[in-house]
């Protein structure tokens, strides 16, 4: 699959548009650091998003720089990157080196990263306010500080020493939230790789086989496509394993009667999917598996009707809680009202976790989800997945044919002009289609 790339010029449009926001000062980005695995073997390597998004740029060791304009000077993008070297580049492979990262990254200046300590402190002259990401990692904390103390030492000069550092994720978050065309077209591309993965694990489930052969299953879509990388770890969870919320061992045995939730996504070009499904393992509910599973898809619905410019951040939850609640009570799973259980929160039992997230370069992404203490209204542009569920464990006071049904059906969604779109509508979540797919 030929994949869309989002061009240059929008990397520098969006540098733009925060140095913009920034109005005065300097910010100062670092991609995220490489991880030791254990001795001389690395994780692998993950850029920053924030970083990313500014820049586009993918190699470890690198740190973006943008000054806001002056009335002296114009806006500059500066960018600190490895140094070509003949000798790494036989062992670790090819890296752009700043004269090749300036042109290609639509820079103004570029330096190689060696040069950080020097070049840092005569750029901090004179600005009155640092950019950066604090509290995210103590060690460039630390550094931040040691280049203002470089240069308040010199303040006698007549240099004046930047007096106040902002977190640039303010700003950042902000933009981040709200998706462009190009975004979205690569959060599709994204989507589309993920509901193969499902599709496929769907069809290759049986009983007897092992939790993490459809996980490898999935990984092996996800790469055959071109994302190289899970957005988060794979849950593949069968039976009681789905009522564990944050399950990732994903090693044990497949037994027919029982159902099966896969929680995964691919991350293509930065951006994630999250996509989660929940199907028999045999391929066909049982009755008390279809009645729970229907009612979640209900819960699902509701929800997502509720994703529209100006309604808030709440109102899918809320509509979902409405549903499951009211279904838990006529299934005798809760005893009393509508009203009194969503009062006391009986329904928490059964579904303890909130409908969605935010959904970008992070799968968990960026975005305030309140604003002057009131949950914020949904506007187009904005992606946030619906994730309703219902997770029931042995318990004495539950009827044991409920026991160890684990489900959530989780879409992503855009939110549009007149309402919304599915990114994930062509992965099988109706009980027919489900079993269907499944013959
Ligand atoms: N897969 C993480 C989540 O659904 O939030
Ligand atoms: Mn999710
Ligand atoms: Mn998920």
């Amino acid at each position: 699959m030929q994949s869309l790339i989002i061009p240059m010029e929008s990397y520098l449009k969006r540098r733009h548009t925060f140095a913009q926001h920034m109005q005065a000062g300097i910010a100062i980005i670092p991609t995220a650091p490489e991880r030791i695995r254990n001795r001389d073997a690395h994780y692998p390597y993950r850029f920053d998003s924030y970083f990313y998004y500014l820049s586009g740029f993918t190699e470890p060791e690198a740190v973006l720089v943008i000054v806001a304009k002056t009335d002296q000077a114009p806006e500059r993008h500066i960018l600190f990157c490895r140094a070509k070297d003949k000798e790494r580049e036989i062992w670790d492979g090819y890296r752009y080196g700043p004269e090749a990262a300036k042109e290609t990254f639509l820079l103004d200046e570029t330096y190689p990263i060696n040069r950080l300590d020097d070049i840092i402190p005569t750029l901090l002259s004179n600005q009155p306010i640092i950019y950066t990401m604090l509290g995210h990692d103590s060690a460039w904390d630390q550094r931040i500080m040691q280049w203002l103390n470089q240069v308040r030492e010199q303040v006698r000069t007549g240099i004046m020493a930047p007096e106040k550092i902002n977190d640039c994720r303010g700003i950042l978050d902000e933009m981040r939230l709200i998706k462009s065309d190009q975004e979205l077209d690569v959060m599709q591309q994204a989507a589309n790789i993920s509901v193969q993965a499902h599709r496929n694990a769907m069809q290759m489930t049986k009983p007897g086989q092992y939790e993490y052969q459809i996980e490898a299953e999935l990984l092996y879509t996800f790469n055959r496509h071109g994302a190289r990388s899970p957005a988060y770890t794979s849950i593949v969870a069968g039976g009681s394993n789905a009522c564990v919320l944050h399950y990732v061992e994903n090693n044990a045995v497949l037994k027919s009667g029982d159902l099966l939730l896969i929680d995964a996504g691919c991350e293509l070009q930065g951006y994630a999917s999250d996509i989660t499904r929940t199907f028999p393992i045999n391929g066909k509910f049982s009755s008390v598996q279809k009645d729970i599973y229907q009612l979640v898809l209900n819960a699902q619905a509701a929800a997502i009707a509720q994703v529209k410019p100006d309604n808030r951040w709440d109102e899918p939850h809320q509509a979902a809680l409405k549903i499951l609640a009211q279904g838990f009570i006529d299934l005798g799973l809760c005893q009393g009202n509508l009203d009194s259980v969503l009062e006391s929160e009986d329904y928490k039992r059964f579904y303890m976790h909130r409908t969605g997230h935010w959904l970008g370069m992070d799968v968990h992404d960026a975005g305030q989800y309140k604003q002057q203490g009131e949950w914020r209204r949904f506007q187009p542009g904005m992606v946030l997945t619906v994730e309703p569920g219902c997770y029931i464990r042995a318990d004495e006071n539950v009827a044991e044919h409920f026991w160890n049904i684990g489900i959530r059906i989780e879409d992503d969604v855009i939110v549009t002009e007149n309402g919304n779109q599915l990114l994930t509508a062509t992965a099988p979540k109706t009980i027919v289609d489900i079993e269907e797919l499944m013959q």
